[in-house]
């Protein structure tokens, strides 16, 4: 089986105004010849006029989360169908800044993964180990117990991708070693591989945290690294582009 198109993928987290719609124009203009399937994600609020912007350009767009519901009393919260009506064609599910934070678990990841394919959206579905995990001696288990339990089955014939991104090594700096890299992203696909058969070896497995132009190429030709969930880098198109290039 050929190697999946690598997909890099820029969270711009809680960060764009109206007047970032050029960064993303910029980025669009540095992505006419590349290899790389490239994605934003900006704010919700900005997905609609970016999906305008860049409508006939080599990017698309993304969102960063979606509820689990598609219409209802969720004050404050974005559904998957309506990023979906807002041009997005992806979204990031179960990053740790909302599993963290908004104390989302592995069940209500599924459901939110469930919410996305109704909405016709690809989930990148986000797992990675704390530090205290990690030095444990834990962070194998947690992670590929994150990946059983928060991708349904529905996903058997449908596109998505997982996203590795340890919580310590994101926005800090810090990554893991490369045989650290190999030895989780080839556990990933053994749980993908057991749950989805063949279909499990096809899908992307991202590296997120602390992706930057001086590691980016290192990172992304580590076996089984199908691209790049970046967050800080994605911000700035001259660094977005570098980490592209690298894939
Ligand atoms: P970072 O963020 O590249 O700034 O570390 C990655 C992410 O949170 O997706």
């Amino acid at each position: 089986m050929s190697a999946p198109v690598p997909l890099i993928a820029g969270n711009w987290k809680m960060h764009g105004l109206s007047a970032s719609l050029d960064e993303a124009r910029a980025i669009a203009l540095g992505c006419k010849d590349v290899s790389p399937r490239v994605v934003i994600c900006p704010p919700s609020v900005l997905v609609h006029r970016m999906a305008q912007a860049l409508a006939n350009e080599p990017v698309e767009i993304g969102g960063q989360d979606a509820h689990w519901d598609d219409f209802g009393a969720f004050t404050g919260d974005v559904s998957a169908a309506m990023l979906a009506d807002a041009g997005a064609r992806l979204v990031i599910l179960g990053h740790s800044e909302r599993r963290t934070g908004y104390r989302e678990t592995d069940e209500i990841v599924a459901k939110k993964v469930l919410a996305a394919l109704r909405a016709g959206l690809e989930p990148i579905v986000c797992v990675g180990e704390t530090l205290d995990e990690r030095k444990a001696g834990r962070a194998l288990e947690v992670v590929t117990g994150q990946v059983r339990a928060s991708l349904p089955a529905e996903l058997a014939d449908k596109p998505f991708a997982v996203a590795y991104e340890p919580v310590w090594a994101i926005g800090t700096g810090l990554t893991p070693t490369i045989a650290e890299i190999e030895e989780m992203h080839r556990a990933i696909r053994a749980s993908l591989v057991e749950k989805f058969g063949d279909h499990g070896r096809g899908m992307p497995i991202l590296y997120g945290g602390s992706v930057k132009p001086n590691n980016a190429a290192e990172i992304l030709k580590a076996d089984e690294v199908g691209g790049a969930l970046v967050g800080g880098a994605s911000l700035k198109a001259s660094d977005f582009l570098a980490i592209v290039q690298a894939a």
